[in-house]
C-alpha cells in the first residue's frame, strides 16, 4: 500500500488551473488526510480576479469548442477515459488521501466516475435534432446546441464522480467549464483536469479554481458570461446559489440533500434487505446523499432484521484508507462527528435502543463506530440527513402509515423498498416522493441511470440519456420551402 500512496502523492498538484496555466497564491488552504489530520498539501486561496480570468477563458473558448465536431469531442472524451483507466490506482490513492474513503472503494469511485465520461462520449455522437412540418406550411428543424460556459461546483464526498458527472455531459454538448471543487478535496479534480488537457480538451475549456467557496461562488453566479450552474451539495447552499443566479437567469441543476427512507415489508427477503442496507448505507462511510437515512421495517420482522443488521454492522472493519480490508473510514471533519452524536443522542432520547456501536471509535480522531438503533421517534430523520454511519430502524404497522412517514419530508432524493410483492413494489416506487427508488437493492447509482431529486432535494437529472439535456438548448429554425 506504500506504493499506492506514493502513486497518489505523485499526482498531487498544489496549484489551481486557469485555462491550463498553473496558478499559485501567497494565501493557501491546507488539505488534510481525515484519517490522521496530517496536512497532505495546500491549494491556492484564489479570489475574484482569478475567477473572472477563468470565466473569460471559458467564454473565449466556447465558440470554437461548441462548434467543434461532436465526434471529435467524443474521441477526446474516450482518450480522457483511457487515461483515467490507466491511472486508476493513483487517482484512487489520491482520493483516499484527501477524502479518507477506503482505497478499494476509492478505486471503485474512479471506475464509477469514468463511467460518466465513457457514457457521455457516446451521447456526444447522439446530439440528434428533429424535423417537423408546421401548420403554416413550413418545415421546422431543431438543433441541440451547447448552453454556454458553465460553473460546476462539486462536493467533497465523491471528488471524482461528481466532477465527471457534470464535465462529461458539458463537454459532450460543447460547453466550456469553470470548476470549483470542495476545499476539502481539490486534488482529485486537479489531477483529473490535467488528464483532460492531455486527452485534448482545449485549455480554455476547463479551469479549476480553488479557494473560498463564497467568494468564488459569488463571482460565478453573478457573471453574465456563465450561462449555467450545476451544483451538488447542501440544500441551503443550493438555495443561495439559485438566488444569486436569478438576476442573470442561468440554467440550473441542483443535486441537493436527501433524507432517504428505506422500507422493509414483512414479505421481504430479510437477508437481502440487510445486505443491501449495508451496501447503501456505508458507501463513503455514510456520507452520501442517497444513503438510507431512516429505515422502516414492518413490526413483524423488525427484531429479526435489526438483530441481523446489527450483528453484521458490528463486524464491519473500520480504519484508515490503506489498511487492508477496511470498509468504513473516518468522517470528513470533526463537526461531522458532532452531528452523528447529536442524532444518536436525540433518537435514544426518544426511546431508541443502541444495538451496536454508539460511540466514537477507539481509533480516535474522526472515526465513529458503525451504529444501529431500534425504535424511538423518526421525525428528526425525515428533516435532517445524518451523513454518518448511523442506521436508525423504526418499526411500522401498515403500508399507508409507512408511506405517510416516507413522504412526510421536505426532501425527495433517493428511496428504497424491499418486498417480494411486485404490485406493492410498483405502488411504492410510483407513490414515493423521491427522484429515485431502489427496489430490493441499496445501489442505484450508475452512469446510465437518471440521478436527481424532487422537492428540496433539487432539480435536474445527471447521468443517463437525460443528463446531456441539462447542457443543451433546443434551437429551432423554421424553413419556408418553395
Ligand atoms: C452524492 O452523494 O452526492 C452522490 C452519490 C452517488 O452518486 O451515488
Amino acid at each position: 500500500m506504500a506504493d499506492a500512496r506514493a502513486a497518489g502523492l505523485n499526482l498531487l498538484r498544489q496549484h489551481a488551473l486557469i485555462a491550463g496555466e498553473a496558478v499559485t497564491a501567497d494565501k493557501t488552504i491546507a488539505v488534510d488526510d481525515p484519517a490522521t489530520g496530517e496536512i497532505i498539501g495546500h491549494v491556492p486561496n484564489l479570489g475574484a480576479a482569478e475567477t473572472e480570468r477563468a470565466i473569460q477563458a471559458a467564454h473565449d473558448a466556447f465558440g470554437g469548442w461548441s462548434r467543434s465536431d461532436p465526434h471529435g469531442r467524443a474521441r477526446i472524451l474516450r482518450d480522457w477515459a483511457r487515461l483515467i483507466d490507466d491511472n486508476t490506482e493513483a487517482l484512487g490513492a489520491l482520493m483516499a488521501l484527501e477524502n479518507g474513503k477506503p482505497f478499494e472503494e476509492a478505486k471503485g469511485e474512479v471506475a464509477y466516475a469514468n463511467g460518466f465520461i465513457k457514457w457521455f462520449a457516446g451521447q456526444a455522437e447522439r446530439l440528434i435534432g428533429e424535423t417537423q412540418d408546421s401548420p403554416l406550411g413550413h418545415v421546422i428543424l431543431t438543433f441541440r446546441q451547447a448552453v454556454g460556459p458553465c460553473a460546476l461546483i462539486t462536493p467533497w464526498n465523491f471528488p471524482a464522480a461528481m466532477l465527471t458527472r457534470k464535465l462529461g455531459p458539458a463537454f459532450a454538448a460543447g460547453c466550456t467549464a469553470v470548476v470549483k471543487p470542495a476545499s476539502q478535496t481539490p486534488f482529485t479534480a486537479l489531477a483529473l483536469a490535467e488528464l483532460a488537457y492531455q486527452a485534448g480538451v482545449p485549455k480554455g475549456a476547463l479551469s479549476v479554481v480553488t479557494g473560498d467557496a463564497a467568494t468564488i461562488g459569488g463571482v460565478l453566479t453573478a457573471s453574465p458570461l456563465i450561462r449555467k450552474l450545476s451544483f451538488t451539495g447542501s440544500t441551503p447552499v443550493g438555495r443561495l446559489l439559485a438566488e444569486q443566479c436569478a438576476p442573470t437567469l442561468k440554467r440550473l441543476s441542483m443535486e441537493l440533500g436527501g433524507a432517504a427512507p428505506l422500507i422493509v415489508f414483512e414479505d421481504a427477503d430479510i437477508d437481502q434487505a440487510v445486505a443491501e442496507t449495508i451496501k447503501g448505507k456505508f458507501r463513503n462511510s455514510g456520507q452520501t446523499c442517497v444513503c438510507p437515512n431512516r429505515v422502516y421495517v414492518h413490526a413483524s420482522v423488525a427484531d429479526a432484521y435489526a438483530e441481523r443488521l446489527a450483528a453484521q454492522v458490528a463486524r464491519i472493519p473500520v480504519g484508515p484508507a490503506f489498511d487492508p480490508g477496511v470498509k468504513v473510514g473516518p468522517l470528513i471533519e470533526d463537526k461531522a462527528l458532532d452531528k452523528v452524536e447529536d442524532h444518536l443522542r436525540r433518537v435514544t432520547g426518544s426511546g431508541a435502543r443502541v444495538l451496536t456501536g454508539g460511540e466514537r471509535h477507539a481509533l480516535g480522531g474522526r472515526f465513529f463506530q458503525p451504529t444501529v438503533t431500534l425504535g424511538g421517534d423518526d421525525t428528526l430523520f425525515r428533516a435532517e440527513e445524518t451523513f454518518g454511519p448511523l442506521i436508525p430502524v423504526f418499526p411500522f404497522e401498515t403500508e399507508a402509515e409507512v408511506m405517510m412517514k416516507a413522504n412526510d419530508s421536505d426532501f425527495g432524493l433517493a428511496s428504497y423498498v424491499f418486498t417480494r410483492d411486485l404490485d406493492r413494489a410498483m405502488r411504492v416506487a410510483r407513490g414515493i416522493e423521491a427522484g429515485m427508488c431502489g427496489v430490493n437493492t441499496g445501489l442505484i447509482s450508475t452512469a446510465v441511470a437518471p440521478f436527481g431529486g424532487v422537492k428540496q432535494s433539487g432539480y435536474g437529472r445527471e447521468g443517463s440519456i437525460h443528463g446531456i439535456d441539462e447542457y443543451v438548448e433546443i434551437k429551432q429554425a423554421t424553413l419556408a420551402l418553395r
